[in-house]
């Protein structure tokens, strides 16, 4: 019923940074990357070719690209997607090396304008060439759906809403879609509904992943019910870090070590060596000057 082996994939260094107030130093981020991919993750969202003065958090990705493509070598098999989010952005990220891109819609209209300044139709087909690009240089893309449950502003969103959203994604060329709780608001049963609603569409639970949040608590709940349904893709972000700059109450991202314990107590397979991953959100925190609100990171880092 369950996977014998989910694939993480660790958002941290974008989705966590991204939010963060503090300016991390490029070294730190290419620190924590390379630290991250020793920790045994082997898909690791680096930054965000986006306008440097809506995430100038993220505006250093130039620069942080050239130090960590080196890891791809030192770690086969090792990803290294990019967030992007127009042809201008995918210019950046084709100069500087990125081998994989992801780009990222809402399923609700006031997200998609506070987030990217435009209609969903308009995001919709700003990312067409996008994808299109990519695909052409051999670069594959995963698509993002924000909003996927609730929406600060526009409250509950209907599961058909998100999946007539997620096949634009899919049909432009994306090779998988991401079901973002942006707010955390889902609880199980949603999920499940949701995920039923996509199999009603025809869309192979292959081509899904799931990134929860945890500002109600239900993250690994809702994770739980994804694998259920049978997706094997999950996102995460070492220690909890992140929200999202423009979206009002979205908190942490469900946290990794948080995941990685569920994961192995149930003899799911992920490759992530949990005290090494510990202890890299541990020096984090300490770069960040504040604790990790991971609660497998307080209990296992010790007094
Ligand atoms: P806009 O103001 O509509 O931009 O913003 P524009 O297309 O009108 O262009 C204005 C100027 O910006 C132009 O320069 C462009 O060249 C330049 P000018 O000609 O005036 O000198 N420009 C750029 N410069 C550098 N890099 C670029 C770029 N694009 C345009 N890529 C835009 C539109 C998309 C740029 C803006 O809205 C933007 O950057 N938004 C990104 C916001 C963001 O990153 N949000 C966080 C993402 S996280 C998320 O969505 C949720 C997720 O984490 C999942 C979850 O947690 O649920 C994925
Ligand atoms: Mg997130």
């Amino acid at each position: 019923e369950l996977p014998a082996r989910v694939r993480i994939h660790e958002v941290g260094a974008r989705d966590g940074l991204q939010n963060e107030k503090a300016l991390v130093p490029v070294e730190v981020k290419a620190e924590f990357i390379a630290r991250l991919a020793a920790a045994g993750l082997r898909t690791v969202e680096a930054t965000s070719f986006v306008h440097p003065k809506w995430v100038p958090q993220l505006a250093d990705a130039e620069q942080l690209l050239p130090q960590i493509i080196g890891l791809r070598e030192e770690y086969p098999g090792l990803r290294l997607p990019v967030l992007v989010p127009n042809e201008r952005g995918l210019d950046r990220a084709l100069a500087r090396g990125a081998d994989e891109i992801a780009v990222f819609a809402s399923a609700t209209e006031t997200f998609a304008r506070r987030n990217l300044n435009r209609s969903v139709a308009e995001v919709m087909e700003m990312f067409r060439p996008v994808v299109g690009r990519a695909g052409e240089a051999g670069v594959p893309s995963r698509g993002y759906l924000s909003m996927c449950f609730g929406d600060p502003w526009e409250g509950p969103v209907p599961p058909r809403q998100v999946v007539d959203a997620g096949l634009q994604l899919l049909d432009m060329g994306c090779a998988e879609l991401s079901l973002g709780d942006t707010i955390g608001v889902a609880t199980p049963g949603q999920v499940a509904a949701l995920l039923a609603e996509f199999d009603r569409a025809g869309v192979p639970v292959e081509r899904l992943a799931v990134h929860f949040h945890d500002t109600y608590g239900q993250a690994l709940a809702n994770t739980l019910a994804a694998l259920r349904c049978g997706v094997t893709v999950v996102d995460s972000s070492a220690g909890g870090l992140g929200g999202c700059p423009y979206a009002k109450s979205a908190t942490g991202n469900l946290a990794t070590e948080d995941l990685v314990w569920m994961l192995h107590g149930l003899g799911i397979e992920t490759g992530v060596d949990l005290p090494v991953l510990v202890a890299t959100s541990v020096w984090l925190a300490g770069e960040l000057g504040r604790p990790s609100p991971s609660r497998a990171v307080q209990a296992l880092a010790g007094p």
